[in-house]
């Protein structure tokens, strides 16, 4: 009866401890991924570099950004997909950009451009793409 409290007792605070502690739960990141494109004007990025509207770059979704493989949180400059580059799709035209930032208002598979990376997609006017297609490389 003791052992079964003391077993109970334990359960349940694993159970609240990983409830309350559990690391944000990382996303696929392979194969062909899908979100919409926006692009922004460029500055300083999360990964520590000073981007300009002509670099072909872009910046990930935040959560994709934060649960990246190999980043335990802290400097952003330190995440592993800073550098890595992705090829987008959208309607027939393609452009491959190098992750240098993370975007808050993004969704997970997100992808907010550089205006140079977003032109080779479609003109800066159109200024939302749904559905773009992409892969890291
Ligand atoms: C933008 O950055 C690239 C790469 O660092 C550089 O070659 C280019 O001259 C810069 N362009 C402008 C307009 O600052």
């Amino acid at each position: 009866m003791l052992n079964l409290t003391v077993h109970s007792i334990l359960s349940l605070f694993v159970a609240a401890a990983s409830t309350v502690f559990a690391a944000p739960q990382s996303v696929p990141i392979t194969g062909i991924l899908s979100g919409q494109g926006t692009w922004y004007e460029q500055g300083l990025g999360a990964c520590g570099f000073l981007e300009n509207d002509s670099e072909f770059v872009v910046a990930i979704g935040h959560t994709l950004f934060d649960t990246y493989p190999g980043y335990a949180g802290g400097n952003p400059n330190n995440n592993p997909v800073c550098g890595r580059t992705v090829t987008a799709a959208y309607q027939g035209h393609t452009v491959t950009a190098t992750v240098l930032d993370r975007c808050v208002g993004c969704d997970t598979y997100d992808l907010d451009f550089s205006p140079a990376a977003f032109s080779q997609l479609a003109p800066q006017s159109v200024g939302r793409l749904l559905g773009v297609e992409w892969v890291f490389n």
